[in-house]
């Protein structure tokens, strides 16, 4: 059989592909020469912590901050560096500042903003209607905005960036500070997003969010990305570290627990709970359970928490920060 056309560049089915992105505010580095993908339809999420240079990433990204040097951006296999207005058209952003006009109501910050799209109206008020429904936001239409809580406000925040049907959604710390059923929307409706085709840059510092919604994740710190993976995979690289927690009953007597010791060199023992670090969780439970029968040992609250990405994480940026670059490429 023919073998398909190998030109790689019919394999690049790319949202979005960044290359040496660079962004200094004199001396300091804020990003580092960063170069990344966004595939069609994939929700990517740049975790990192405080100062890491995700909102810098952003704003580059979406034409606030000009690219210099070597830097490109393409936009579907674009180059929209040159054409400004591109971003807009394509990009729906929920920036880390919102950019709702605060004494403006609801629907006059829709109205506004479909204006500048230069909609027709009627395609305003009908689009704005559907939204503010699906973001539960409808019988706020007419507060002021200054009046919303911060969760009320994030809403309408994306109601703005949806306005116009963008492609891409670019969406900064989104749920950072909100309550948890504003919280809860917010993820409920990113995934609702991303099941309708869009593809969806997040950044976050909330391991639990980068997890449960991400097909990929970009670690950064200092400026630089220093995992491209899916969570699982990067979970993957940790699993050695997986915890076994239990309780016993009772008081150990000496023997029963030179024995525990002698059979899990690393285990740990906070407040009632011991903790044992396992390589192989299958043969430790084994282990244990012969332990306790062996010894007449009560084992309660038995439970085995895997590694948590936050582990991982905490990881990766500990061992990158004490590197001082010896990560980089
Ligand atoms: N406008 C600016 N002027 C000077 N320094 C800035 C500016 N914006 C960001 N920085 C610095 O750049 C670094 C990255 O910031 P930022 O991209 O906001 O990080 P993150 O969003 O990951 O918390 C930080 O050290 C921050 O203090
Ligand atoms: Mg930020």
């Amino acid at each position: 059989m023919a073998t398909e056309n190998q030109n790689p560049k019919r394999e690049e089915n790319y949202a979005i592909k960044a290359l040496n992105l660079t962004k200094k505010f004199e001396a300091l580095i804020a990003v580092d020469n960063i170069s990344f993908n966004i595939s069609k339809g994939e929700i990517v999420g740049i975790l990192g912590p405080n100062g890491a240079g995700k909102t810098t990433t952003i704003r580059l990204l979406t034409g606030i901050f000009k690219l210099e040097g070597k830097a490109s951006i393409e936009i579907f296999n674009e180059d929209i560096t040159k054409n400004l207005s591109r971003y807009k058209i394509n990009f729906g952003i929920v920036p880390e500042v919102s950019n709702a006009f605060s004494d403006f109501t609801v629907w006059q910050n829709l109205k506004f903003s479909g204006g500048v799209y230069g909609f027709p109206k009627e395609k305003i008020e009908k689009r704005s209607k559907e939204l503010l429904e699906q973001f539960g936001l409808i019988e706020k239409i007419h507060s002021k905005t200054k009046a919303l809580s911060k969760g009320l406000k994030q809403r309408l925040n994306f109601c703005l960036a949806l306005l116009h049907e963008p492609s891409i959604l670019i969406l900064d710390e989104p749920t950072s500070g909100l309550d948890p059923i504003s919280v809860k929307l917010m993820r409920d409706r990113i995934l609702q997003l991303k099941k309708e085709g869009k593809t969806i840059l997040i950044t976050t510092h909330d391991m639990q969010e980068a997890q449960t919604i991400c097909d990929r994740i970009l670690i950064m710190n200092r400026g630089k990305i220093i995992a491209d993976e899916s969570p699982d995979t990067i979970r993957e690289r940790f699993k050695s570290t997986s915890t076994i927690r239990f309780k016993i009953s009772g008081i150990l007597s000496n023997d029963q627990k030179a024995s525990l010791m002698d059979t899990f060199e690393s285990i740990k023992k906070i407040k009632e709970y011991y903790s044992i670090s396992s390589y192989d969780v299958l043969k430790d439970i084994s282990t244990l359970f012969n332990y306790s029968k062996a010894k007449n040992v009560e084992i309660s609250d038995f439970k085995v928490e895997e590694t948590s990405l936050e582990e991982v994480f905490i990881h990766l940026i500990k061992e990158d920060s004490s590197s001082m670059g010896g990560l980089e490429k």
